[in-house]
């Protein structure tokens, strides 16, 4: 089963770039652009990554994001993600960004996209991985503080398909926002939100009824909503699922009690995704290795899971045929 996971071609679609800096690359760039660290080695910032939920992650997640300065940087993070992402057979990646990690320590947004958009250019010309960027706004900030993030994409619209909502999840409901993704799609954006990762249910509902999220990112706490089950389903709305991030960062105890098997048993979309790989003990394929583990999933559930990627992916279908 392990040989059918790395060889099964798939695509990645909920990946915080950001997430995939490992602790070698955070010690380079900090050496590079003379930062100081508040840890000593690479073992020290592993021993680190104890979360106890999704805002004990964050702390240090937009802390460690300090060492990424330059153009190059941001090219060197994606480019390492691609190619390790090729190593799972990811034939295709859509990627978010947070832009407001970033200009809120003086870095241009530009610096930030061409980093990122020169890496996926290159990650397709020379790995074969096609792409798509996401834009996610700080649903801790304020929706104006928003609304100026979309003004500073408009430019680079060709380079940009969606945007997103992450960050601290309860207390920063999708209503919040509706204004802001009400433009990007009058822009011409698609929108997908993170919702029900530790929100309730109704998160879920105001993600899709008031954001009009083609994609619910995380989404497994639908699971506690019948109803909410019931039209996802019917809809068949892609849940981009992360099931060690979930496990990381304590929404559900151990692997075994994920509800993802569920989750497809009930017919839902679902995909799995590695979220923040360098902080939550693996990327896809080791997101796939564990839940085919730890739920017993078949091997017609994985197949079900790799087209479900594909499905579920901000391309046409002319694509789509190509990728699978
Ligand atoms: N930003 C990066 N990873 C995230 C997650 N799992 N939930 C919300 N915001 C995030
Ligand atoms: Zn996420």
């Amino acid at each position: 089963m392990d040989d059918l996971i790395r060889r099964l071609p798939k695509a990645e679609l909920h990946l915080h770039i950001e997430g995939s800096l490992e602790p070698e690359l955070m010690f380079e760039l900090a050496g590079r652009n003379g930062i100081a660290l508040p840890y000593n080695s690479v073992d020290d910032v592993k021993a680190a990554y104890q979360f106890t939920n999704l805002q004990s992650f964050l702390d240090i997640y937009y802390q460690a994001a300090a060492v990424l300065q330059t153009e190059q940087d941001f090219f060197d993070l994606t480019w390492a993600y691609l190619k390790r992402a090729a190593e799972d057979n990811v034939r295709h990646a859509e990627i978010f960004f947070d832009p407001q990690t970033h200009t809120a320590r003086g870095i241009d947004f530009e610096t930030v996209l061409e980093g990122i958009t020169s890496a996926l250019q290159a990650g397709e010309r020379e790995l074969g991985i096609s792409s798509r960027l996401i834009m996610c706004f700080l649903r801790h900030l304020s929706a104006k503080e928003a609304m100026t993030t979309l003004q500073q994409a408009l430019p680079h619209r060709q380079q940009i398909v969606a945007v997103g909502l992450d960050s601290s999840e309860v207390g920063h409901p999708p209503s919040k926002f509706r204004e802001v993704f009400d433009e990007a799609r009058r822009q011409g954006f698609l929108t997908v939100a993170h919702a029900g990762e530790e929100g309730p249910p109704e998160y879920i509902r105001e993600a899709l009824d008031l954001l009009h999220a083609a994609r619910i990112d995380h989404g497994v706490r639908c699971m506690e909503n019948a109803d909410l089950v019931s039209r996802l389903r019917d809809e068949q709305i892609p849940l981009t699922v992360c099931p060690l991030s979930n496990v990381r960062l304590c929404v559900f105890e151990r692997i075994e009690d994920h509800p993802l098997r569920r989750m497809l048993e009930a017919g839902l979309c679902v995909t799995v995704n590695s979220d923040d790989p360098a902080y939550f003990g693996g990327y896809i394929g080791e997101n796939f290795a564990a839940v085919t583990r730890g739920l017993e999933l078949s091997r017609e559930q994985v197949l079900q899971l790799a087209r479900n990627s594909f499905a579920a992916a901000f391309v046409d279908e002319k694509r789509k045929a190509e990728l699978i």
